[in-house]
């Protein structure tokens, strides 16, 4: 079969930098003669990017590859790949527990993939699991970014050195490792020009970045966001997803100071209880957690704050439990994600005194109750006000267009003028659950 032209079927699970990584592993693929489809059963490779964080995630690739058995059985030539932290994590056992895999590939290694693809089409298995040391993105960066709308992910640093207790991420993506500022430059500077506007910086530790700078110093996350805003034609700045521990007085400062830096701002707690921050090994406390929010919101006042919860952690107790909802209460989020305390394999937390499900059932459903009612709220108060939107998609009625607010609400208006890549003035008429409805103002 010829090389050019075959078809690479992409699927991504899990976090935004498994986004990020499934376009940069298009491109790979695109120099050994791939183009994207959406399609599964018109595909000749297809790769599951999958997440290892919680039981559920990772079940699902199991199910997903079963169904891809038929496609397989039709298309002796169809490749099937599964990549991301699952594999990372469980390389060996894919292979073992389903023979249709012929690629397994970790998270630091993508950079290899069309090698692995070659071995492939020989008939061979390819796994590898391994952290290099070379600069995977890099290596990776051998086509020019494809245009995919007007905000971009920019992965700026990667891995994790904070082993929480509950934690896969520290074994599935290795250590802290930041790209050097001049390669985030260059990469904004390429995105800008394809016409992206908005630039979401990603990290599982973010704020933890220290990249080496051309003037042989090392740069802290704060240092690169000013030096990106100075880019021409961006006009918006995010990064996602910080650790209290790293939020440093100039990344602080850096929300009052820079313009294109939206107010919004992730910063996961876990948990409102001391006992189970010291348990969960998260290296801070409930009441620096609410001195921190303080700092922030003395220097951005209209930062919207959104957050990640665990709840059900072993030996998390009701008391425990109260004090978590006592900080959402006191915090006030804009938005947050909670979950069920999921047991992962090799975590220090898996080997502990697990809670009940119904008693996690439970408290989840309270927890979420309490979340529900304060975004509401925070998004009923938008109602009447003028805000910044940039339009990145039709949305699902005719006439509809989609985008995010600075605080990243979805916003959508029924106007046929907007344009995808638009950043509009819009005034809130409404508040649905999920988004909101506004007009462009005039
Ligand atoms: N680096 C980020 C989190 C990445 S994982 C941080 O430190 O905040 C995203 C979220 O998944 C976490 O914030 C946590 O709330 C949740 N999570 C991680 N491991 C989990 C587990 N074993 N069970 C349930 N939720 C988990
Ligand atoms: Fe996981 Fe904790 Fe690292 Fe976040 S900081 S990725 S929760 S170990
Ligand atoms: Fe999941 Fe890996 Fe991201 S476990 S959340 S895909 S870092």
């Amino acid at each position: 079969m010829d090389k050019t032209g075959r078809k690479l079927y992409v699927r991504t699970f899990g976090c935004q930098m498994n986004v990020y990584d499934s376009e940069r592993m298009v491109e790979a693929l695109g120099n050994a003669g791939y183009i994207e489809t959406n399609h599964p059963q018109d595909a000749d490779m297809i790769l599951l990017n999958t997440c290892h964080i919680r039981e559920k995630a990772a079940e699902k690739v199991y199910s997903e590859l079963g169904r891809f058995r038929e496609l397989k059985q039709k298309n002796a030539d169809l490749k099937i790949g599964v990549a991301g932290c699952v594999a990372q994590a469980e390389g060996a056992e894919i292979m073992r527990r389903q023979p249709l895999v012929d690629i397994v590939v970790g998270p630091q290694s993508y950079h290899r993939l069309p090698e692995m693809e070659a071995r492939a089409r020989r008939g061979e298995k390819a796994v590898d699991t391994e952290f290099p040391a070379e600069d995977k993105f890099q290596s990776l960066r051998n086509r020019p970014r494809a245009y995919r709308g007007p905000a971009a992910f920019l992965t700026v640093q990667e891995g994790c050195d904070k082993f929480c207790a509950f934690c896969v991420v520290p074994y599935t993506r290795g250590a802290e490792a930041s790209r050097p500022p001049a390669r985030v430059v260059a990469e904004a500077r390429e995105l800008v020009d394809s016409g992206v506007r908005e630039i979401t910086l990603l990290g599982q530790n973010v704020n933890a970045y220290l990249g080496n700078g051309p003037d042989q110093k090392k740069w802290p996350l704060a240092r690169l966001i000013h030096e990106l805003s100075k880019i021409d034609g961006l006009e918006r700045l995010r990064y996602t997803t910080s650790h209290p521990r790293d939020m440093g007085g100039d990344l602080i400062e850096a929300h009052g100071e820079c313009e294109k830096l939206m107010p919004y701002l992730h910063l996961p707690v876990q948990s409102g209880s001391d006992r189970i921050l010291k348990r969960m090994n998260r290296g801070h406390t409930a009441d620096e957690y609410l001195e921190l929010v303080c700092r922030i919101r003395k220097a951005r006042p209209d930062i919207l704050l959104s957050g990640d919860f665990i709840v059900g952690f072993p030996e998390e107790t009701d008391d425990d439990f109260q004090a978590t909802l006592d900080l959402v209460s006191e915090v006030g989020y804009g938005n947050a994600f909670s979950f069920k305390y999921s047991a992962r394999p090799g975590t220090p937390a898996a080997e502990r005194r697990q809670v009940d499900e119904d008693v996690k059932s439970d408290r989840l459903r309270k927890l979420q109750e309490l979340v529900r009612r304060q975004q509401n709220a925070v998004q009923h108060a938008m109602i009447g006000r003028e805000v910044d939107v940039l339009f990145e998609k039709p949305g699902r009625l005719p006439g509809q267009m989609v985008g995010k607010s600075d605080h990243l609400h979805a916003v959508h208006v029924n106007d046929e003028f907007v344009r995808i890549g638009d950043l509009s003035r819009v005034r809130i008429v409404a508040s649905m659950s999920n988004s909101l409805e506004g007009r462009i103002a005039t």
